[in-house]
């Protein structure tokens, strides 16, 4: 399904033409009334906050009562991929960085984050930054300021070991639970479960014994090229391990 749907930001601009399964994922839980109360939204790949910015104008648009948003990446860009699972070729170590973007060149991570938060069109939702490599940061000092399970975790991340990285850690603590909506911003990027974010969803369901549907598709052909774009969404109904 295609949905092409363009909203004024605060700006004037127009945003989130082809990107609307974000825009999905908000409406479906407001159709549904799935309660969110005590439960955050998780961003895993922020890079210049795009999508960051979309999401946090979509949860003021919609009015949806999001409590926090908790954000995470290195701001150095991609890891390496784990060792003989695929990749396209550029996501290599070190693309995505987002030093290389002229306005954030010589920024420390508090400066990009400063900058990131100045395109928000208020404060009203509070956001808790997580600077550095997933394996990093999702360890047991994260854990200790009592992260509250999500309601919307969205994976914008690339990559098959950062994929794995962030689901394990958000199974194995229950911060996924049912009712949460999973999206995968690069579901497409390698052939489906070969590699990638497909993969990597594919693996942990089947080691937490996951029940999880799908509920939305988007795909489109990439201009000039025979690749795809897909993203995927899904929500979980049980979690048996
Ligand atoms: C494609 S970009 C995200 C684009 C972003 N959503 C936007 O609005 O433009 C991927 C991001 O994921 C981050 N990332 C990927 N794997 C990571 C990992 N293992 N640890 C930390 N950050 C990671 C990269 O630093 C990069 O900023």
């Amino acid at each position: 399904m295609v949905i092409t749907m363009k909203r004024k930001n605060h700006n004037g601009g127009f945003y989130w033409n082809n990107e609307s399964y974000r825009e999905f994922c908000v409406t479906y839980l407001l159709n549904n009334k799935i309660s969110i109360s005590g439960k955050h939204n998780y961003q895993f790949g922020i890079y210049s906050g795009i999508t960051m910015r979309w999401i946090y104008e979509m949860f003021r648009y919609y009015r949806l009562p999001c409590e926090r948003i908790l954000a995470f990446d290195s701001f150095e860009g991609l890891p390496e991929e784990q060792k003989g699972i695929p990749r396209t070729s550029n996501h290599c170590k070190g693309a995505y960085n987002v030093k290389e973007i002229e306005q954030f060149r010589d920024d420390t991570p508090q400066q990009i984050i400063k900058k990131i938060q100045s395109t928000l069109p208020d404060n009203l939702i509070p956001i808790d930054w997580s600077i550095g490599f997933f394996d990093q940061v999702l360890t047991e000092i994260f854990l200790k300021t009592n992260p509250k399970p999500a309601f919307w975790v969205d994976l914008d991340i690339d990559l098959y070991i950062s994929s794995i990285q962030v689901l394990d850690f958000m199974f194995k603590n229950r911060l996924i639970v049912p009712t949460t909506i999973v999206s995968f911003d690069d579901w497409g990027c390698t052939y489906e479960y070969r590699g990638g974010e497909s993969l990597a969803w594919k693996e942990m369901c089947q080691k937490y014994a996951v029940t999880a549907r799908e509920i939305h598709c988007y795909r489109y052909e990439n201009e000039g090229s025979p690749d795809y774009v897909c993203h995927k969404v899904f929500i979980v109904n049980k979690i048996e391990c």
